[in-house]
């Protein structure tokens, strides 16, 4: 790694920008310059004193996201979560990257964007194709769908003893947040050539029964998993007070799911970092039982 290197993390005040944040000061050579971004600074107060800068960054205003990227060799855009104003807001944020004359760009995609029926996907691919378009050096990170998503069906699952989707017996490689921040972390560190694409997943791929079997085995409280039609998915999710446009972006990733995609469990998260992601029943001892 060259010894000016100059790296900035956008979202760094959001879930998984903190958890790159944390893992990147702790890995980076003294000689790497870290910077911190956020819409709001403030929220980056705990890495007062951690020899980082701060900067703000918002892809909605391009003069300063523009202003932000000065001097910045290694760029990581965390996906905002404006779903619908998302591609736009990437936009701002590959331009500014090129104007600065950024050497790559780490983004946070999802798996297999330009085939998912996902309702997240389309944004994501119109990224990727923006990106390649730059001409900039890059870095995918197709990030499954983290584990912590399934945190809410779990706690309900657990008093009730069923836990619902619409998947059928589709499965899917489910990857813990931390894991996700570790592999980012290490991406940015990394000194790659050309341009790459990890496939950041889970160590296997679950269905809703395997969850059902490890919640029964942790528990040991019998738990299954009753499966619905889409609507009914829907209609249980809006129920629970889950938004609309939330419910129909769950019920789109278990149709996803059922029609298969996504299902190979791939190395890449130990080829970035040297460790094996956490297993399904080691994320929901961590964080539920
Ligand atoms: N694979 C999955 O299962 C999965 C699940 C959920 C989300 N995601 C994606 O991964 C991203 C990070 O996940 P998370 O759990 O950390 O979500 P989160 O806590 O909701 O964070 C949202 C992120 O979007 C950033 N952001 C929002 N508006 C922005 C803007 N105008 N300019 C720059 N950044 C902006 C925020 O940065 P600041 O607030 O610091 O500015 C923050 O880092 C999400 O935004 C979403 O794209 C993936």
């Amino acid at each position: 790694m060259k010894a000016n290197n100059t790296i900035l993390v956008s979202g760094a005040s959001g879930h998984l920008g903190q958890m790159v944040s944390k893992k990147l000061i702790e890995i980076a050579s003294a000689h790497t310059h870290i910077i911190l971004a956020s819409r709001n600074t403030e929220k980056l107060a705990q890495f007062k004193g951690k020899n980082v800068e701060v900067r703000e960054i918002d892809f909605n205003d391009p003069d300063k996201t523009k202003k932000a990227l000065n001097g910045v060799n290694q760029f990581l855009i965390i996906s905002t979560d404006a779903i619908g104003s998302r591609f736009d807001q990437h936009k701002v944020a590959i331009d500014a990257a090129k104007a600065n004359s950024v050497e790559r760009i780490i983004y946070t995609s999802w798996p297999e964007p330009k085939n998912s029926v996902a309702m997240v996907a389309p944004e994501h691919k119109e990224t990727e194709d923006y990106l390649e378009k730059s001409g900039i050096n890059f870095t995918l990170l197709r990030n499954s769908l983290y584990s912590e998503n399934l945190l809410g069906s779990v706690k309900n699952a657990l008093e009730t003893g069923k836990i619902y989707g619409s998947a059928v017996k589709g499965s899917h490689t489910f990857v813990s947040r931390s894991d996700c921040a570790n592999a980012a972390a290490y991406a940015l560190i990394k000194e790659e050539k050309g341009n790459k694409i990890y496939n950041i997943t889970g160590d296997q791929n679950y269905s809703y029964y395997d969850l059902a079997q490890i919640l029964t085995e942790l528990s040991s409280k019998k738990v299954e998993y009753i499966n619905l039609s889409d609507d009914e998915f829907k209609n249980a999710l809006t129920s629970s007070g889950l938004p609309e446009i939330w419910a129909d972006v769950f019920v789109s990733f278990d149709k996803a799911h059922r029609l298969g995609e996504a299902q190979t469990a791939t190395k890449d998260i130990q080829e970035l970092t040297g460790k094996s992601p956490e297993t399904l029943k080691e994320f929901l001892k961590r964080n539920i039982l």
